[in-house]
């Protein structure tokens, strides 16, 4: 390993939906499901938009494609639905659920002496590492019940560089999402993309997963 690169971090932040584990796509079918319901038009294309949006951000990102207006109660009672939906999907994960090469690219920070922060905006996060038993392996988690502001702003990024106590600019993110990208970018932070470089143009590297992620490279 090559440590004077790694002397540009002090701290590594990771998204967890489509990074660390696949609840992408159980996002994107409990979303599909409730699109269906309300009469909206829902496949991959528009689940791109949504990756990284906050609950309510997305709910109203499809509901702008329905016919009618909805009231707030209305609105809460969808989210609601759909978060039941997508609790009841992730209650059977177990650590098998860990995507390839996770655990490796969480150690090889620790190893590397960095910090290890998680910034995702979703209100079962907590939930979802403590079936992934992997909540030892970050020294900070973002709370998302306490930001007041979801990606792409940078809210999140920026509050767990802070508890890491890591400057911005000694910190890597690391995001699937189009408005995660763009939050670690406002951030000052160098951003490496998991997906498709067609997709996240902003990333300064993309890589298919994080079984290709190496701190040598950024
Ligand atoms: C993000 C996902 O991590 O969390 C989004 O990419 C999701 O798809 C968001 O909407 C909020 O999740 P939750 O679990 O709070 O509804
Ligand atoms: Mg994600």
């Amino acid at each position: 390993m090559n440590t004077l690169q790694h002397d540009k971090y002090d701290a590594v932040i990771f998204d967890l939906d489509g990074v660390i584990t696949d609840t992408a796509r159980y996002h994107y079918l409990a979303w599909m499901r409730l699109a269906n319901t309300q009469g909206v038009h829902f496949d991959e294309e528009f689940n791109e938009q949504l990756k990284g949006i906050d609950r309510m951000g997305s709910l109203e990102r499809i509901l702008m494609a329905a016919t009618r207006q909805y009231s707030l109660a209305e609105k809460l009672a969808l989210a609601e639905e759909k978060n039941a939906q997508y609790v009841s999907l992730i209650s059977n994960m177990t650590p098998d659920d860990l995507l390839p090469g996770a655990v490796q690219a969480l150690d090889s920070c620790r190893a590397a002496g960095m910090k290890v922060g998680l910034a995702s905006v979703s209100k079962n996060a907590f939930t979802v590492l403590d079936k992934l038993g992997i909540m030892d392996k970050f020294d900070y988690v973002v709370d998302a019940a306490k930001l007041a502001r979801g990606k792409p702003d940078p809210e999140i990024f920026l509050k767990a560089a802070c508890a890491l106590d890591a400057l911005p600019a000694r910190c890597l993110g690391v995001e699937d999402a189009v408005a995660g990208v763009a939050s670690i970018k406002a951030a000052g932070m160098t951003a490496v993309g998991v997906g498709e470089r067609s997709v996240l143009a902003q990333a300064d590297f993309v890589i298919p997963g994080l079984a290709c992620f190496d701190l040598n490279n950024y």
